[in-house]
């Protein structure tokens, strides 16, 4: 059935397309409690118990495909355990120019330069909380994903994220700081020594702040990291996030080395960087799991005990045992899910 209607999304524009299913998704909201009822999701894989995140089963729906999160009860109900909205700023912004999605059709990925679009955390926080009073008891978890907007520079780009963070505390089960993105013009620079410090050292005193003044616990901080870092970049950032007693982290966000996939990306205008973005999907996979294996190493060696979440060319069930094999307690799809459609869910979850 899928196959069907991928044909028929395809033939659209990318970002068209992706606009007419989320909008299609969001309008389930209304019919969301009838559904509920009806609709028993059998939990086929184990949860995963993070403090006060409960995970229903590993699998979540990664940054990125519901930036504003208007369709979170939809993927609640269709078997995620966790959605990530974002990457949110402090003010809405509209990105970068289009065309910015691109299919990679014969290679099973997208080549995006988004450049965060989103409807600004004021917004998203209104859009959560209205998810939030129909989700009542479910144990479905929202993680914001938060990052700097264009115009703010790479100076004061703490203050961009302090304040996603303040905004958003109520609302979110965790908090993904997104230092990856290949296109934010530097933002990647904040994998660097210094700013990353200085970032993650903020983001934890707003968060003892917020948890005492609030008297809650403090919410779960993951990052997310660029699978184009060297093995001493890991090392490093690693170590940072030892420091400030990180929560997790996601292995990866796309790729702009599109060099390396060269040999997988048969399109001759990526291969001559007429296309520029990050890469996602299978192209993606070997990098990102390379990333998620150094991390693993890492661990075992040192006390510190991050958790580890997954992101990259899932599409299969085997793609996805590799990465609870590397270590991950958490995967997330995106790519996948616009190739496979929903029934991913249902194949990568369950038990042979
Ligand atoms: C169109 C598109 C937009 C994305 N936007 C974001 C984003 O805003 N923030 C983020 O952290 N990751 C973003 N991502 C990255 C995904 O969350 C994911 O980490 C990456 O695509 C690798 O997973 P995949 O191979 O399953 O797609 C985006 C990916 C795509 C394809």
């Amino acid at each position: 059935m899928y196959k069907l209607i991928r044909k028929i999304l395809f033939l659209l524009d990318p970002e068209l397309a992706h606009n007419f299913v989320l909008f299609c998704a969001s309008k389930i909201n209304i019919l969301y409690p009838l559904l509920k009822k009806s609709f028993r999701f059998k939990e086929r894989n184990e949860e995963f118990i993070l403090n006060n995140c409960r995970f229903k089963n590993r699998l979540g729906l990664a940054a990125g495909m519901d930036k504003d999160g208007i369709a979170i009860l939809f993927w609640e109900l269709i078997g995620f355990s966790h959605l990530e909205i974002g990457t949110i700023t402090p003010k809405p912004q509209k990105g970068n120019p289009k065309p910015r999605l691109y299919r990679l059709v014969k290679e099973g990925g997208l080549l995006n330069r988004m450049g965060f679009n989103n409807s600004g955390a004021d917004k998203v926080k209104s859009n959560i909380q209205k998810a939030r009073k129909k989700l009542r008891n479910s144990n479905f978890v929202l993680g914001v994903n938060i990052g700097k907007n264009k115009d703010t520079p790479l100076e004061k780009a703490v203050e961009d994220y302090i304040i996603c963070f303040e905004k958003l505390f109520d609302v979110a089960d965790y908090f993904t700081i997104n230092i990856s993105s290949p296109n934010t013009e530097g933002l990647r620079n904040l994998q660097n020594e210094v700013y990353l410090s200085e970032l993650l050292y903020a983001i934890q005193a707003k968060n003892k702040e917020l948890s005492v003044k609030k008297n809650t616990m403090p919410k779960e901080v993951f990052i997310k990291i660029s699978p184009d870092l060297s093995k001493n970049e890991v090392n490093k950032v690693f170590e940072i996030s030892r420091k400030h007693a990180i929560t997790g982290i996601i292995a990866t966000n796309t790729s702009t080395n599109h060099k390396y996939s060269f040999p997988l990306l048969k399109n001759s205008e990526t291969q001559q960087g007429i296309f520029k973005g990050g890469i996602s999907g299978k192209p993606l996979k070997e990098m990102s799991n390379n990333i998620l294996s150094l991390l693993n190493d890492l661990r075992k060696s040192s006390e510190y005990k991050p958790v580890l979440i997954a992101s990259g060319g899932v599409f299969t069930k085997k793609d996805f045992k590799e990465k609870i094999t590397l270590g991950a307690s958490l995967v997330q799809v995106y790519t996948g899910f616009v190739y496979e459609g929903p029934s991913i869910i249902k194949k990568l979850l369950h038990k042979e």
